[in-house]
């Protein structure tokens, strides 16, 4: 499927790659791109072939924000009645198959929030991520105030939201917030594909598991979490690819993973 905001390609076996691609507003994310992004998350998703998202912009730009153009003459009544903003949260709401965000340059406003809802979030030492809003005269609207202060603590997250000071891809790395960083775009994206080509070795049914247990830390109280998880983790007893993989180390051979 060609898309006009984004492009999809399959780079590496069980892999599938979406890079935003409006390139004019340093990928801007306006409504027709998100309403792009979504479709190209869910078909990958759907998809047999695919096991991990990659997600990523340009050298330049991961996303320089929601669209301000868009939003700069959207009435109340308008946001709050079309719901603006929410079909963004598909991606954590519906996508079950892990998204590694590989950002580059630009990350703020709303391109942060989104780096931000990505599973594994990779990213050069000189990316520049920040909560801007404040200096447009208002907030962030997409997670950010909730998921970069889970991720950095309430005294940074409050600093930087208030100010709208930008923090580096390499402060990221240092506060958490990303798990790698990278000098450039070139060892960036290698690394996330790698990465995911490592994860789509493994059995489907696991990894829609461990993606799912994760998540729940992030919403239940420990408790809670760690009995989803045993709950979970006995349920996988029931799946063929454990039994797989179990006999494969007791043989010391590689899994052949039936994804069942
Ligand atoms: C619409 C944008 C844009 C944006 C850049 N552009 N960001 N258009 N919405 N968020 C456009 C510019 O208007 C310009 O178009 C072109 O992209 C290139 O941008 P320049 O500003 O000329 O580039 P540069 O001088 O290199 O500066 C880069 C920049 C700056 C520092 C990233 O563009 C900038 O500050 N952008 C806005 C960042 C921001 O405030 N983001 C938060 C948005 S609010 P023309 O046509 O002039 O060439 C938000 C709300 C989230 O995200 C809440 C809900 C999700």
């Amino acid at each position: 499927k060609s898309y006009e905001f984004i492009q999809t390609t399959e780079p590496r076996p069980g892999v599938g790659q979406i890079t935003l691609n409006r390139p004019k507003a340093l990928n801007a994310l306006s409504t027709p791109l998100i309403i792009e992004l979504n479709s190209a998350l869910q078909a990958f998703d759907a998809s047999p072939s695919v096991s991990v998202v990659v997600l990523t912009g340009s050298d330049r730009a991961f996303a320089a924000g929601a669209d301000i153009k868009e939003m700069a003459n959207l009435s109340f009544s308008e946001a709050y009645t079309t719901s603006f903003i929410e079909s963004w949260s598909y991606l954590t709401t519906n996508i079950k198959k892990p998204i590694i965000g590989a950002v580059s340059g630009h990350a703020l406003g709303g391109g942060c929030e989104l780096a931000l809802m990505c599973d594994v979030l990779y990213c050069t030492e000189s990316a520049n991520f920040g909560q801007p809003e404040i200096k447009l005269g208002t907030i962030p609207g997409a997670g950010g105030s909730q998921r970069l202060t889970r991720a950095i603590g309430k005294s940074r997250a409050m600093e930087l939201i208030l100010t709208g000071k930008g923090f580096s891809g390499k402060e990221a790395g240092e506060w958490g917030v990303a798990a790698r960083t990278f000098k450039d775009y070139d060892e960036l994206m290698e690394a996330a594909l790698k990465t995911a080509e490592t994860i789509a070795g493994h059995s489907k049914v696991a990894i829609r598991a461990a993606k799912e247990v994760v998540n729940k830390s992030q919403d239940l109280p420990l408790r809670d979490g760690v009995e989803y998880e045993r709950r979970v983790f006995h349920s996988l007893f029931g799946s063929e690819d454990q039994k797989v993989g179990m006999k494969a180390f007791a043989e010391k051979k590689k899994p052949e993973w039936t994804h069942q």
